[in-house]
């Protein structure tokens, strides 16, 4: 068993798809294990995506994710970090394949409706950042 932090952005949240984003995680067999719904300071989503810091697109990312509520989960299943990131589809939507959530719901390569951690050691981090080990409820 596998966990993996997965987050609907704020454009995800506006498009009102919460529960159309948790279908798809439970239609593929994919348990959510803890959420929680949270609005972004600065600092935090400068911390979130630090490593991005020397990136150019940093500033408008971390404004962006800071610019209306979002939902945190932790998902649980067999390699769910691969299955999620196979759910999202690529991170620009125009690369991303036919039925994945960001090709049906993005509108740019920023505004892409979902993060999902991209291996162990980012699950590991990403998922303490937002969840105590209390929460999470397997
Ligand atoms: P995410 O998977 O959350 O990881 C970093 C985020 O930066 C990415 O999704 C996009 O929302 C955003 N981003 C903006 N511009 C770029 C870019 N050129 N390349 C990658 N990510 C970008």
């Amino acid at each position: 068993m596998e966990r993996t932090l997965s987050l609907i952005k704020p454009d995800g949240v506006a498009k009102n798809i919460i529960g159309e984003v948790i279908k798809r995680f439970e239609t593929a067999g994919i348990k959510v294990v803890a959420m929680k719904k949270l609005h972004l300071s600065q600092k935090q989503a400068e911390g979130f995506y630090a490593v991005h810091k020397e990136r150019p697109f940093f500033k408008s990312l971390t404004e962006f994710m800071t610019s209306g509520p979002i939902v945190a989960m932790v998902l649980e299943g067999e390699d769910v970090i691969a299955k999620n990131r196979k759910l999202m589809g690529a991170t620009n939507f125009k690369n991303a394949e036919e039925g994945t959530i960001r090709r049906d719901y993005a509108t740019d390569i920023e505004k892409n409706v979902v993060h999902g951690s991209d291996a162990p050691e980012t699950a590991a981090f990403e998922i303490a950042y937002f969840f105590s080990t209390m929460e999470i409820v397997g």
